[in-house]
């Protein structure tokens, strides 16, 4: 099975650019024909929040059009900069929505790796958190299949990545949901965005990870306060492949490159 993962990509109504700089219409373009010639084709899509970049209807209706060309099905949750209700509306097939209101949580059975989805969102907050009943929810989910591997996504990653302004504006006390996952083996991954970048850390006897953005890459400062920023580093996604007992990840970068060129040449190295 092969998961693609794309994440915040923030998109603005009328094609407006974020900050008055970042065109991230044009980005999830690029990622959307990019992720059309993939072979092989992912199995699903999941877009880990920050879908668009104030909650607005307009902004989703756009963000629906862009994403409108992908063939595999796409299963979305809501970062810090989207509107559960907003998200919903722009959206009426995707059912699994609406499987838990008022969160947007949710669990997709029809593949070999089963997919629990979070909400860590606190409206109108930057940061993320997961209460008492959303944890509940999760503990109660993974209750359900233990023995079927299982990826967890969720916006926010539950650890401190030594960006000293995305921590501020972070996932508030992951030890709850440590406690969670450590009871429930068959978590093979934490896939989270929020940090606009590729990292990774064992958590809870599982692996948690985030993914860089299409668009804008959060600035890679390890002091505090720093990453309060972006660069338009080369833009990106994720392929994680399970393998039928690992998972395990790639991360890709968006662009025209040269190649690939052979390293043989009549069965032999090129020297
Ligand atoms: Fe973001």
């Amino acid at each position: 099975m092969l998961i693609c993962q794309i994440s915040d990509t923030h998109i603005k109504a009328q094609r407006r650019l974020a900050y008055g700089r970042v065109d991230t219409a044009s980005a999830l373009e690029r990622c959307v024909a990019a992720l059309q010639v993939l072979d092989p084709q992912p199995d699903v899509i999941v877009a880990t929040g920050d879908l668009v970049d104030f909650g607005k209807p307009d902004e989703y209706a756009l963000l629906a059009e862009l994403l409108a060309p992908l063939r595999p099905p796409l299963y979305l949750i809501p970062g810090n900069h989207d509107e559960r209700a907003a998200l919903r509306a722009a959206f009426p097939a995707h059912d699994y929505l609406r499987q838990w209101a008022p969160f947007v949580q949710y669990a997709i059975e029809d593949w070999p790796l089963r997919i629990v989805a979070l909400d860590t969102v606190i409206p109108m907050q930057s940061g993320g958190e997961l209460c008492a009943q959303r944890l509940d929810w999760l503990d109660r989910t993974l209750s359900e299949a233990p023995d079927k591997p299982t990826v967890v996504i969720m916006h926010h990653p539950p650890f401190v990545t030594g960006i000293g302004f995305m921590d501020g504006v972070g996932f508030a006390d992951p030890a709850p949901l440590a406690g969670v996952i450590r009871r429930h083996p068959q978590v093979e991954r934490l896939m989270c965005g929020h940090l606009h970048r590729s990292i990774v850390q064992r958590f809870a006897g599982s692996v948690a990870s985030t993914c860089p953005s299409p668009a804008h890459q959060v600035a890679l400062e390890l002091r505090p306060g720093g990453g309060d920023g972006y660069r338009l580093e080369p833009p990106g996604y994720q392929l994680h492949w399970w393998s039928g007992s690992a998972l395990v990840t790639h991360t890709a970068v968006i662009g025209d490159f040269p190649g690939p060129y052979p390293f043989r040449e009549g069965g032999a190295l090129i020297d």
